[in-house]
């Protein structure tokens, strides 16, 4: 398994994160306006629900109880290759003072090892042009083309 600073816990997002500064990670994707408490348990709960299907992993620091970075493993059963399973990673961030640490290459060897594991076929992701070289290190490569409509 990937190598893990000791002052460092991965771990299952649990439901209260909240206070742990998961929305706060979540940021960096995209402003992501502040949810009551309420309505966080909410989502987790709805996740939590299936959780065959919904997979999402924390790394936090030990010593501040904050969450540093955190991302999703999504499971999706085809009929084809006989009810083959396909893992989707979605949502990678590692908030910004801890950027360039290796943690988004840990949550990513991370979840293709889950998804391998839990025997998907393949492991897919979207991501901005300027973070091809990041999931390239990470052992993807560029296929085809994401394509999007917003309702
Ligand atoms: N382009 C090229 N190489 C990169 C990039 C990049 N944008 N970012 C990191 N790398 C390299 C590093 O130099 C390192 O190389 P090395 O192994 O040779 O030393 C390797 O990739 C691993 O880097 P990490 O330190 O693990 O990267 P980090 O922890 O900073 O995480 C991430 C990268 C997830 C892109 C982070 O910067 C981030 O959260 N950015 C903002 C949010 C974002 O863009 N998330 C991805 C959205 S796509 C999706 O969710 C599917």
């Amino acid at each position: 398994p990937p190598s893990l600073a000791a002052d460092l816990l991965i771990r299952s997002l649990e439901r209260d994160d909240h206070l742990h500064g998961h929305m706060q990670v979540l940021n960096v994707l995209s402003p992501t306006p502040d949810i009551t408490p309420d309505a966080y348990h909410a989502i987790f709960d709805d996740m939590a629900r299936r959780p065959e299907t919904y997979y999402t992993i924390v790394i936090l620091s030990v010593p501040t109880s904050q969450i540093l970075a955190t991302s999703t493993l999504l499971l999706e059963r085809k009929h084809l290759r006989s009810g083959g399973l396909v893992g989707h990673i979605e949502d990678v961030a590692v908030s910004s003072l801890a950027q360039g640490r290796g943690l988004g290459k840990l949550l990513i060897t991370t979840l293709t090892g889950l998804a391998e594991g839990l025997g998907c076929y393949k492991v897919i992701l979207d991501c901005a042009r300027d973070n091809v070289g990041f999931y390239e290190k990470c052992g993807f490569w560029e296929k085809e083309v994401e394509m999007v409509q917003y309702f």
